[in-house]
């Protein structure tokens, strides 16, 4: 099967720069775990240094941008990994799941591998107005429904710690909702092929045309000039980390 990544992720690894403050938070949880696998790792964002890393990743065009690290990289998905049960320390998934075939399956699989955590990456749908929507009311349907409740996952894998990443204004990671203080951003063809929401989302010519339009004339401003008084603000994404160690 054709990994989607293998079209959509050509220039991941230039528009998706893991961003400083949540590359902390995710640090933070993974405190000294020895051996990480990472599912969905993509380009390698946000893997730390210094420890026993397996990466798996299922696309082409992902691996060959990846630095050239010390890290094993495995071609598969997550929900199916050729590792032995409690193989590693710590399983993690950073915006990945939403991509899975079967959501339950990976999460499984993760929790088969992870001796003592996993740390998931994920959104919760849009907790706060996201002005996008203003153009592109289709993105809610669309997205929404790709990613697993809280309570979907816990049923999975037992209680869970959700935290709360604020995005910055300047997130250098171009996921949906980085640009939410750069709106000029969602202009750029580049920055929306390294976002797979607008891979799925159809007929947002229109409402890009109308952003374009409310931008030149000042429209834009006079709308969401308020949000030049944030630094960060929560758009729905969370980091999900398991509290009780595997079976
Ligand atoms: C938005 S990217 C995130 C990559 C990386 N974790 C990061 O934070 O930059 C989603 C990744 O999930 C991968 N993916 C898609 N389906 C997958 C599956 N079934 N199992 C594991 N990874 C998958 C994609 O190929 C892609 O690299």
């Amino acid at each position: 099967m054709q990994a989607i990544y293998d079209t959509i992720g050509k220039r991941y690894s230039t528009y998706r720069r893991p961003d400083p403050h949540i590359a902390r938070a995710i640090h933070a949880e993974l405190g000294e775990a020895a051996s990480i696998v990472n599912l969905g790792a993509g380009v390698g964002s946000y893997e730390p240094e210094g420890r026993r890393l397996v990466a798996v990743e299922p696309s082409r065009m992902m691996i060959s941008q990846r630095p050239r690290t010390d890290s094993l990289v495995v071609q598969a998905r997550a929900e199916s990994v050729p590792f032995r049960d409690g193989a590693f320390d710590v399983a993690m998934a950073l915006l990945s799941l939403h991509h899975w075939s079967d959501i339950e399956k990976g999460l499984r699989e993760a929790r088969r591998v992870a001796r003592q955590k996993i740390i998931l990456l994920t959104w919760i749908g849009f907790c706060e107005d996201f002005w996008l929507l203003d153009y592109l009311p289709q993105i809610r349907t669309i997205d929404e429904p790709l990613f697993p409740s809280i309570e979907e996952m816990a049923e999975i894998l037992g209680p869970l710690r959700v935290i709360p990443v604020p995005i910055p204004h300047d997130c250098t990671d171009g996921f949906l909702c980085a640009y939410w203080r750069r709106p000029r951003a969602y202009l750029d063809e580049g920055v929306r092929t390294a976002i797979s929401t607008f891979a799925r989302v159809p007929d947002y010519e229109d409402g890009l045309r109308s952003l374009k339009k409310d931008l030149e004339s000042g429209e834009w401003e006079r709308c969401y000039s308020h949000l030049f008084d944030s630094e960060s603000m929560d758009f729905g994404y969370r980091l999900v980390v398991t509290t009780e160690p595997g079976p």
